[in-house]
């Protein structure tokens, strides 16, 4: 059986750049489930699809064919959506459709479907307590709300992107909120999860220690 580490915890926790990192050098596959969630979201924002019509988005998810290829592109009716999930835009509503059960339900057979033939690395907001039950290792992240506001605007702003620090520490604490109080797979660590606060760390001390933690 292949080895499958989970990596959850808050926006701009250091998941992906983690779990990113941690693969590359340890050769395993890694899997954004957050990007799923996001390629939702803009599909729906593009149909004009509010989230609270929820008839309306079951619907609609019917006609949504989503293809990750190699587990680096994301591609949804055969359109490359990679780059374009990644704005404020998509920041600002996919945790009110990631809140949504049919949206869940739709997603978490598909996100299993890709433990297949490699050890693989899970990251986002429930790896470890539903999507992969019975990982070898979890990881939950955390970081004071303000060092990953921080974290997240210096991102956007070498991404030249225009917003301001107050945005987007408003959208991070928002979408913490609304993350950790759904009714379905709320953020929240495994009750086998091992915490690492990153806040006064930086990202290579991270990813020694979770490799250290993968190796013992
Ligand atoms: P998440 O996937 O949890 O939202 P990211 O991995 O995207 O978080 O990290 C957000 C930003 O913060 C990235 O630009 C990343 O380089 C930076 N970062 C992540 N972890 C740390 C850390 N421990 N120290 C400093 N910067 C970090
Ligand atoms: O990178 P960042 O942490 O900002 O976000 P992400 O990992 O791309 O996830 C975007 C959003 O998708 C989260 O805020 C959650 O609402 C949702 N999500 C989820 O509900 N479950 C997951 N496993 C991953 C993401």
């Amino acid at each position: 059986r292949h080895v499958i580490i989970t990596i959850d915890g808050p926006a701009g926790s250091g998941k992906s750049s983690v779990a990113k990192m941690v693969a590359q050098r340890l050769g395993f596959a890694y899997l954004d489930s957050g990007a799923i969630y996001r390629a939702v979201a803009l599909y729906l924002l593009q149909k004009g699809i509010p989230p609270d019509d929820e008839a309306q988005i079951e619907e609609s998810l019917k006609g949504m064919n989503i293809h990750i290829k190699d587990l680096q592109r994301i591609y949804v009716n055969g359109n490359d959506v990679t780059m374009a999930i990644r704005s404020p835009q998509v920041d600002e509503v996919v945790s009110s459709y990631a809140a949504l059960p049919v949206v869940r339900r739709r997603l978490f057979s598909l996100q299993r479907d890709l433990r297949d033939d490699r050890d693989l690395i899970a990251e986002g907001r429930d790896m470890g307590t539903v999507v992969f039950p019975d990982a070898d290792l979890k990881i939950f992240l955390k970081a004071d709300a303000r060092t990953r506001a921080i974290r997240r605007w210096k991102e956007l702003m070498e991404r030249g992107v225009d917003i301001s620090f107050d945005d987007v520490y408003y959208q991070i604490v928002q979408r913490d909120e609304k993350d950790a109080n759904r009714k379905l797979s709320p953020l929240m660590p495994a009750e086998d999860a091992i915490i690492l606060d990153t806040s006064e760390l930086t990202l290579e001390e991270v990813v020694d220690k979770v490799t250290e933690l993968i190796k013992d």
